[in-house]
């Protein structure tokens, strides 16, 4: 069986559904259900006793270490992270904690197993970290995408957080020999995505007729992959990438903020037209840029095509299209979502924006 922590959370939920839509091989799903972690997410397996969920921190040595003794995984997938730039930026300590601290009692529990199991085993055996392109930084409009070998810049809370995880997983293959493999993935979407982040803000934003915040002058640029093909190139990797080594993961798809949001409220305007019968897009509304905004993120990926032979699947175009359709099907998993906890972030962080 795998381990894998965090899956409960977007990434991670869709991560084992898909596995265990794939394969028959058991999960122990270890997360401490954070705001971001939602077990509705897994409703669909319940009763499925290849699925063992446990409610716990990666910073719990002491859980960590029995739950690896108990199941016996043949792999650690480390999901568990606080993932939200603006978060980080109004509140660093739990990205602290979870992040590096808890990236780094979780490589020790690790170690520990993993030194203790047989030669076959022990041969056999791979923790993967599935990390962010925010740690390399920002790129000018006509530089090259990042590879692997371009600099750690990172320059959020959350993406030096995140550096400094990926660094610990690093040493702890060179100095300790753990048999370590890490994925940079650019943003991902898709279905079960917290409505905290840019695709599911405005979905859920313009279907209750709220403005559409846009921060600073919208041309920020990220590259969007659809979260199942994340999944597939983590499977992919996990099944045959070089110890030690760290793979981009990427969609080719590199759009503006504003040009996303634009696509989304012109799906939405086929598939749920307002009834005053204007368009979405009316809603959106420039608001004062995020602090230290990193302006482009561009993702080669041709390691893991050429290595790996790994693509993705989905276009921006079905993708999205999907993702916007999974959200007007599921109004009762974002009415869930929006508790008590969302409704004061959302209040914290747009009610004080100046309009830009
Ligand atoms: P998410 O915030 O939706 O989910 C994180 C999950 O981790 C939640 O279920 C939460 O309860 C759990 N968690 C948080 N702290 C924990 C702790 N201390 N112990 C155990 N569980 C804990 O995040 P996501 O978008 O699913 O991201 C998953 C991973 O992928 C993260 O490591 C993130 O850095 C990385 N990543 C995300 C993106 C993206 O676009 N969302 C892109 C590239 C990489
Ligand atoms: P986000 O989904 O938070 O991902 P990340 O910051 O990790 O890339 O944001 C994606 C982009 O959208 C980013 O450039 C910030 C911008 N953004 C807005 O313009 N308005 C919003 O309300 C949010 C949440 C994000």
């Amino acid at each position: 069986m795998i381990l894998v922590t965090g899956g409960a959370g977007f990434i991670g939920a869709n991560f084992v559904l898909d596995w265990l839509a794939a394969t028959n091989e058991p999960v122990v799903n270890v997360d401490k259900l954070t705001y971001a972690g939602n077990l509705e997410n897994l409703a669909s397996l319940q009763g499925d006793t290849r699925h063992v969920f446990v409610q716990a921190d990666i910073g719990d040595s002491t859980v960590l270490s029995a739950l690896l003794q108990q199941h016996q995984p043949r792999a650690v997938l480390n999901f568990a992270a606080e993932s939200h730039v603006d978060r980080s930026i109004h509140g660093p300590e739990d990205f602290i904690q979870t992040n590096v601290v808890g990236t780094f009692r979780l490589l020790e529990a690790v170690r520990a197993y993993w030194s203790g199991l047989p030669a076959d085993a022990k041969l056999a055996f791979r923790f993967l970290h599935v990390s962010t392109d925010e740690v390399y930084g920002t790129l000018g409009a006509t530089d090259p995408a990042f590879t692997e070998s371009h600099n750690y810049e990172p320059n959020s809370p959350y993406s030096a957080s995140k550096a400094a995880s990926d660094h610990l997983v690093r040493a702890w293959h060179h100095t300790y020999g753990l048999p370590v493999l890490t994925t940079n993935c650019s943003n991902n979407y898709g279905p079960l995505h917290f409505p905290e982040k840019l695709i599911p803000l405005m979905i859920v934003n313009a279907l209750a007729g709220k403005p559409l915040p846009i921060y600073g002058d919208g041309q920020q640029i990220r590259d969007w992959l659809y979260v199942r093909d994340h999944c597939s190139a983590i499977r992919r990797v996990l099944e045959a990438g070089r110890l030690g080594d760290t793979y981009n993961v990427g969609g080719w798809n590199e759009q503006a903020n504003i040009d996303i949001v634009k696509t989304v409220c012109a799906l939405l305007d086929e598939l749920r037209p307002r009834d005053d019968g204007r368009s979405y897009a009316e809603q959106i509304r420039f608001v004062q840029d995020r602090p230290g905004h990193d302006r482009r993120y561009a993702i080669d990926a041709r390691k893991l095509e050429r290595e790996l032979g790994w693509k993705p699947a989905e276009t921006f175009e079905t993708g999205i299209r999907k993702t916007v359709q999974w959200y007007l099907d599921h109004p009762e998993w974002v009415a869930h979502v929006q508790s008590g906890s969302y409704r004061d972030w959302v209040h914290q962080q747009y009610s004080a924006q100046e309009p830009a």
